[in-house]
């Protein structure tokens, strides 16, 4: 796929057929990730790749259960509030995989998981695939429970939740608001 029709095709992809995505295409995707630039050229990416379903659930209903509990109110618009108390939202859409992009912790571990992140995510677009970063699930995922499940070690902070699957339709673009340029000459 053309670079630029890369960049302006991409969408957070919100409804997901349930046919699972093929390993090897999971891992071209964690391929192109690692493609990334790094500070110091750490590498220090780490990822945990699930698709068991009734795991994808729990982790579901623990994100919202701790955003519920530790965010007050007023902290989002409220109709995030609501979606987030609405028991029929799944904060994954029913995503049939789920990689955690984590980075070792050092100077710039965010901003090494998030160069990995939106490689993954053009490269999962490219292939036809849908995807999504999903910040509902960070604040559960760095917690000690969260932790535990993603496997990852006490030195790996979790960054990045990306869902991946194929879209059951395509997703219309979001308009960009003109950017604030500051020209200095
Ligand atoms: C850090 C971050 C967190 C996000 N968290 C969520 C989320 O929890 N749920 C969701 O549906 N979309 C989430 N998104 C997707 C954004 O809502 C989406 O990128 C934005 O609306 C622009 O749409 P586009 O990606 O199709 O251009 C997140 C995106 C980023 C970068």
């Amino acid at each position: 796929m053309d670079l630029s029709e890369a960049i302006y095709g991409r969408r957070a992809t919100r409804a997901y057929a349930a046919a699972p995505v093929a390993k090897n295409v999971l891992e071209s995707l964690i391929d192109a990730a690692i493609q990334a630039p790094s500070a110091v050229n750490e590498q220090p990416w780490d990822f945990t790749i699930i698709q068991n379903i009734a795991l994808l659930d729990r982790i579901s209903a623990a994100a919202k259960a701790h955003m519920i509990e530790t965010m007050p109110r007023g902290a989002f618009p409220e109709h995030l509030h609501e979606t987030l108390e609405s028991p029929a939202f799944h904060i994954f859409y029913h995503a049939p995989a789920l990689i955690v992009i984590s980075a070792r912790v050092g100077g710039w571990a965010v901003e090494n998981a998030t160069l990995a992140a939106e490689n993954l995510m053009l490269a999962a677009h490219g292939q036809g695939l849908g995807s999504c970063w999903i910040g509902f699930a960070q604040r559960w995922l760095e917690t000690k429970d969260g932790k535990q499940v993603l496997g990852v070690p006490d030195d790996v902070v979790p960054v990045a939740p990306i869902i991946i699957g194929y879209p059951t339709a395509p997703t219309p673009p979001v308009p960009r608001h003109p950017p604030q340029l500051r020209w200095i000459d």
